[in-house]
């Protein structure tokens, strides 16, 4: 039996399982995952121990994203590119690898639900500067996205990612999302805002294109009030639970040996059990 699992710290919360023994039954496979609660200062122990406790791989959760990548043997290009990963597996000679499939996840959801966001390569404006945001810049900027405005609460952690990601990249002050919207193509939130929770993003769309995508990465409500606002203007929106289904994708194909698909009754199967 093939096994993998989700490593967090606290890991209760996690999607992962329902995705995934979604897809282990879906597709008939002899196979598990579990849920792992590790705490940070036991981390490394554990991955040592992969293998040894059956597991084949897993997905990495908070606050192991950044840890789990400086402990693996060989990282690929995202992984490095983002600095944190959220998929480990073993190779045949039992290396830890590792790769992080949020960008991945965020573009292929982005090119199903809207393929032509790049159309006429208008700017795109991000807002958020967290891991998320990383991920997300990282996968547009392979996906050709050519002028990226970056606003975030905290204007240096914008800067840090602008730096790291060179010119296509500029930062606007958090006061200005709004004006950033002007003539934009895509706009995305990466930031935790709009959560069940949380305060909603204050954001004034007036400016923005209404052929513009509005994308948000907050799953949980599916549609936040910046997809409902952006939806009753007119503009197409892509909401952030496919997002979570696609990142899941290569992890399973690794460890199960078969790619499976995303289809709408694996997401209203997540979408019944979100707020
Ligand atoms: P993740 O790794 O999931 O992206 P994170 O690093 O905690 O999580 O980032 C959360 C993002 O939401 C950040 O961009 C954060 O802004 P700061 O960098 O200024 O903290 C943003 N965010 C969270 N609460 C916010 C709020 N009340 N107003 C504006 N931005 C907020």
């Amino acid at each position: 039996m093939k096994r993998a699992c989700v490593i967090g710290w606290p890991v209760e919360h996690s999607r992962s399982p329902l995705i995934h023994r979604y897809w282990l039954k879906r597709y008939g496979i002899d196979g598990a995952y579990e849920k792992e609660a590790v705490r940070p200062e036991e981390l490394a122990r554990f991955l040592g121990l992969l293998g040894a406790h059956g597991y084949a791989g897993a997905n990495v959760t908070l606050p192991h994203k950044e840890a789990a990548l400086q402990l693996s043997s060989v990282a690929d290009e995202a992984a490095r590119t983002i600095g944190a990963v959220n998929t480990l597996w073993l190779d045949k000679a039992g290396r830890l690898c590792a790769s992080n499939t949020d960008a991945h996840g965020f573009i292929t959801n982005l090119n199903a639900e809207a393929p032509d966001w790049n159309k006429g390569r208008r700017p795109v404006t991000v807002l958020g500067a967290g891991g998320a945001a990383r991920a997300i810049l990282h996968g547009l900027l392979r996906e050709g996205a050519s002028s990226i405005l970056l606003a975030n609460r905290t204007r240096g952690r914008a800067e840090a990612l602008a730096q790291a990601f060179g010119p296509a990249v500029r930062v606007v002050d958090w006061e200005d999302r709004h004006k950033a919207l002007t003539g934009c193509g895509l706009v995305v939130n990466a930031t935790s805002l709009g959560m069940t929770g949380k305060d909603p993003l204050d954001i004034d769309l007036a400016g923005l294109p209404t052929d513009a995508v509005v994308a948000d990465i907050v799953y949980s409500p599916l549609e936040t009030k910046l997809l409902a606002a952006a939806r009753e203007r007119g503009n197409r929106v892509v909401d952030g639970l496919g997002m979570l289904l696609h990142q899941a994708v290569p992890g399973f194909a690794r460890w199960f040996g078969v790619r499976p698909e995303v289809t709408p009754e694996l997401k209203a199967h997540v979408a019944a059990t979100l707020g």
